[in-house]
Formats: structure tokens, sequence, C-alpha cells
């Protein structure tokens, strides 16, 4: 059989970790673009220079420094950071597919709800375009339009603006698991707010089949169609941890660690609907929160 490459952006982190092994378990070879060199890698300066692998039937980018590193100030330089991070490293993917002689059939290229403004009342799906409101909706707007190929180009382009993510090794419940497990979990300010979110194995299963079914291109809402807030997932995840959740963190706690404009992705959120991903025949393993948040713990 012919080898087939997957070269995946970002391919270290807790996303591309596990999409490398479902890839690599299904027969691909994973090559990883990261910002060091190592085996079975190219840095971005390579994959600017030399192009992409004859053999690349697809490109996958979900690269981008965490926003919520509670470590890091919200200054212009982290900022900038993690703006380049994303929109630089997809600008590099759509070079490098442009120039290749052979091209891959598919770019896939992770982006965020953000773009979704906060509202109570309003559903969103895939057709909404999305509205440019704060620092977030701007960074996620420019990653999408980033995203666009040239219209010569035949391959394929699917976006998937990814909810919070749920896996045992990383993102949110990482930082959460240790908390709970000590019995001080909560919501985290009122609790009535929206959280999309998707079981990790859902959005790497989400990635593989965009990579294999020629029907699926465009925007796709990678959320779980389980629409929830922030207190159902905490009361969900309590229970399975078998933990109370009397603990609630104060909006002003939040702000001043993470400054308003990051605040805003865990005070605020957007009820979502996954409506082309499920008219595109994806089944979710993961479709409800409790038995996601079984999985991980
Ligand atoms: N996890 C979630 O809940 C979630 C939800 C929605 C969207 N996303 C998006 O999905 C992407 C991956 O998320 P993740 O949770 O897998 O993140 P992660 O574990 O932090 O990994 C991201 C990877 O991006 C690369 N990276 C970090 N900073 C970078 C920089 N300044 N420049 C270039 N590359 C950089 C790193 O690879 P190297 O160190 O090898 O260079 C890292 O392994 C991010 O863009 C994130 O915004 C994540």
């Amino acid at each position: 059989m012919a080898s087939k490459s997957v070269v995946i952006g970002g391919g270290t982190g807790f996303i591309g970790t596990h999409l490398s092994n479902l890839l690599k378990k299904s027969g691909y070879n994973v090559l990883t673009v990261s910002r060091l060199p190592g085996l079975n890698r190219i840095t971005w300066h390579q994959l600017n220079e030399n192009g992409l692998p004859n053999d690349t039937v697809a490109a996958v980018n979900v690269a981008g420094q965490n926003v919520l590193d509670p470590t890091r100030l919200w200054t212009s330089g982290f900022q900038q950071n993690v703006w380049n991070s994303r929109i630089n490293t997809t600008a590099t993917f759509v070079r490098a597919i442009t120039n290749a002689k052979t091209k891959p059939n598919v770019f896939v290229s992770i982006s965020g709800v953000s773009l979704y403004r906060p509202s109570d009342s309003k559903i969103y799906t895939e057709d909404e375009k999305g509205e440019d409101f704060d620092y977030m909706s701007n960074l996620c707007l420019h990653w999408e339009k980033a995203a666009e190929l040239p219209p010569e180009v035949k391959t394929r382009l699917v976006r998937i603006r990814t909810g919070v993510v749920i896996g045992r090794n990383g993102g949110m419940i990482k930082s959460l698991k240790l908390p709970f497990w000590f019995g001080f979990g909560g919501k985290i300010g009122a609790g009535t707010q929206p959280l999309p979110w998707i079981h990790i194995e859902d959005l790497c299963q989400l990635i593989k089949y965009s990579i294999e079914n020629d029907k699926v291109n465009g925007v796709l809402n990678g959320v779980a169609p389980d629409i929830i807030t922030n207190d159902d997932f905490t009361k969900a995840f309590g229970s399975v941890m078998r933990r109370p959740t009397f603990f609630t963190t104060p909006e002003f706690v939040i702000r001043n660690l993470f400054g308003k404009e990051r605040a805003a992705i865990l005070l605020t959120g957007a009820k979502i609907q996954p409506k082309r991903t499920l008219e595109l025949g994806f089944q979710y393993k993961y479709p409800k929160v409790i038995d996601a948040c079984r999985e991980v713990c």
C-alpha cells in the first residue's frame, strides 16, 4: 500500500498527541510541525523552506499558545504570541499547500467558538459567520480567514470551531481534576453561562472523518450536541468524581487572575449546535456530558 502522511501543526500538544495516536493506529504516517526539532518532526521554518512531503494526504493545524496559561500576564507581548501561534502557523500551511506540486486532499484547521457573541436565548449553528466584538472573537475570525486557500487550489478546506475539549491529559480537565478531587470544585461565576464542549475522542474522530470523507468541507462546529451550562458541567464532573461542588469561584477572582478579555472565555459563552457536523453524518461517541466526564475520571 502506498504510504499516506498526515502533517500536523502542534502535533505535540494535548489535541495533537491524541490525534497523532489515532491516525497512526489507522495506518497513517504522522509528521509533526513543531517549534523544536525531533523524531518525526519538522520545524515551522523547515515547512516554510521545504514544503510538504509529496505523500501528504492531509494537513491539520492544531497549534496555538495556551491562552489561559495562569502563569502568563495578559501583556501585549503575550497577546502577540497567542495571535502569531495561530495565524502565522495557519498561514504557513496555506503557503505550503499552495506551493505543493502534489496537493494534499484536505486542510483541516482548528479554530474557536469565541466568534459567537454570548447570548442566553440564541442558539448558533455553522450558518452564523460570527462577529468581531472582543479580542477572542477577532482572533477567531482572523484565524478562519488565515486558513482560506486560493480559489485555484482544489484542496478541501475544513474549519472546525472547537468548544472546550474534555480529555484526561490536558485542557480544562487537567486544571480541574485536583481541586475537584480535594473537594474544592465548583462553578465559575454565576454558572449559568453556556459551556460548549466536546470530548477529545470525538474531536479527533471528527478530524479523521474530515480527512477521509470527500463530502466534508467548510465550517463545522466541533461541539457536542448536548448544550450545557458551566453549572451543569460542574455537577456532572463532581458526581462522577463523587465530590461535593459547593464552592464558587467569584467572577472578580477570574478577572483578577486572567484579565477582563481572557476572563470572558470562562465567564461567558454561547449556545452552539453542531448542525452541519450532524448533517454530514458524523456520529458522536460522547454526546452527553455525563458520559464524557465518566470517561475522563
Ligand atoms: N484544548 C481546548 O479545550 C481547545 C478548545 C478550543 C480550541 N483549541 C485550540 O486547539 C489548539 C490546540 O489546543 P491544545 O489544547 O492541544 O493546546 P496545547 O496542548 O497547548 O498544544 C498546542 C501546541 O501548539 C504549539 N504551540 C504552543 N505555543 C506556540 C507558539 N507560540 N507558536 C507556535 N506553536 C505553539 C505547541 O507545539 P510545539 O511546542 O511542539 O511547538 C503545542 O504543543 C489551540 O490552538 C487551541 O486554541 C483548544
